[in-house]
């Protein structure tokens, strides 16, 4: 016993902030930006009307929203030494590896964006981060696949434009199918943001110390990285592979249960209800496969819900479907490689980051992130010489 600290069950749950953009009621599955639901935003909104939600706090006017929209588009290109620098990892370089380097790198590119306190610099580092994270995951695509890098097209949409740079492979204008284009902009209104998760906490963290913002976004992208985050999605679709077929299912739960494997995308820290996420991506999987053709995996993922949500092992520990279960799916049917599913939820989460990072910066009662433990190790022991010890 090394004076062990009696441990507060309260430690863990402090709330590490106030915050008035993203409301998560667990228990009930709802999800609201700035208080609009995410059903409604969905049906009625474009990613990057959503963005500036989440960074202004309202809806923008016309006249606000089409000049958000001209000065994003305006800014997807990335410097050409990015793109040597991106040139620069191994061929097999993992896409998240190398956005997390280019991303970092951007803050040695735009020195003034240490200027945080000026709105004029935060404002240009929103729409730089939003503009330019499109490019730097096509330009991870494309170098993985040994592909010319595809610039920008300022005429297509935001999502238009990044399959454009993802797929063009003749000099003809990319036309993108407008479903595609519109299932794009819903999955990633749905990724956009969502209070104090890991990344956004890493974000908020890092950020404090001051540093620029493209450092602090980075950070970002660093924690999203991990499989139990946004790694998620890459270990759905492997686990659905895994399991090959339906009949496949009840051996696959029985080795969850035994604890010897996890049911990706399932479970939550917050939600102990359906996921309102999972429910819309898995209405739109159906509308992508439509341009698509069906991924067969469908089947074994609904076939696999349907049996856990039936199942007492996972219904007492309120585990549904997350936002990562179905949205791999979506991404193989686009012919993405695996590697590729967590850069597709970096890309829409940057325009939350950038939400909480600037909420953290106007909050009056913010201070340095300096997290406080319980000690458990041993105290008050004097050295011993190394040729006494065993
Ligand atoms: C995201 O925070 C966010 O908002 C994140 C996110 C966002 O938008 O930013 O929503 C995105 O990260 C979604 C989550 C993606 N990760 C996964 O799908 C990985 C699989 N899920 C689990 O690892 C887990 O559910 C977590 C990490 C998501 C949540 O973990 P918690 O809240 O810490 O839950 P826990 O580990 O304490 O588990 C509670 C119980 C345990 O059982 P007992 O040991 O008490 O018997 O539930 C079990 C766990 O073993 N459990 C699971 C499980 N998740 C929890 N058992 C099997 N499969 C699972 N997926």
């Amino acid at each position: 016993d090394f004076g062990l600290m009696s441990y507060d069950p309260a430690f863990d749950n402090t709330a590490s902030c106030r915050s008035s953009i993203t409301y998560i009621d667990g228990e009930r599955g709802i999800l609201e930006y700035r208080g609009y639901p995410i059903e409604q935003l969905c049906q009625r909104s474009t990613y990057l009307e959503v963005a500036y939600l989440l960074i202004y706090g309202e809806l923008p006017t016309r006249e606000q929203l089409d000049q958000w929209v001209y000065e994003v588009t305006h800014h997807t290109f990335v410097h050409e030494n990015i793109k040597a620098f991106m040139q620069g990892y191994r061929y097999d370089a993992h896409p998240m590896g190398m956005l997390l380097g280019c991303v970092g790198a951007l803050s040695t590119f735009y020195p003034e964006a240490k200027r945080i306190d000026d709105p004029q610099e935060r404002h240009m580092a929103a729409v730089r981060l939003i503009a330019k994270m499109p490019t730097l995951a096509a330009f991870a695509y494309r170098h993985n696949m040994g592909l010319p890098y595809v610039y920008p097209d300022n005429d297509l949409s935001y999502p238009g434009n990044f399959l454009s740079m993802m797929f063009k492979m003749t000099e003809l204008k990319y036309r993108p199918d407008p479903r595609l284009e519109r299932a794009l902009d819903v999955l990633w209104i749905l990724h956009a943001d969502h209070e104090q998760n890991c990344s956004t906490n890493a974000v908020r963290s890092v950020g404090s110390s001051r540093v620029d913002p493209y450092s602090a976004i980075a950070a970002g992208v660093a924690a999203l990285y991990g499989p139990l985050h946004g790694g998620a999605n890459e270990q759905v679709v492997r686990m659905l592979e895994e399991i090959g077929s339906v009949e496949n299912i009840p051996d696959f739960l029985a080795a969850v249960k035994r604890r010897e494997r996890r049911l990706m995308g399932f479970g939550h820290r917050i939600y102990k209800n359906y996921d309102p996420r999972a429910r819309i991506i898995k209405e739109h999987a159906y509308e992508v496969f439509e341009v698509t053709g069906k991924n067969p995996k469908i089947d074994i993922a609904v076939e696999l819900e349907k049996r856990a949500l039936e199942d007492e092992y996972f219904v007492s520990r309120k585990l549904y479907p997350n936002v990562d279960f179905y949205s791999g799916l979506i991404y193989e049917a686009l012919n993405l490689p695996k590697e590729m599913f967590t850069v597709m939820f970096a890309i829409p989460r940057t325009s939350g980051w950038i939400a909480q990072w600037l909420e953290m910066l106007k909050d009056p009662d913010t201070r340095i992130a300096r997290p406080r433990q319980i000690y458990t190790g041993a105290r008050n022991r004097d050295y011993v010489p190394i040729e006494q010890r065993e």
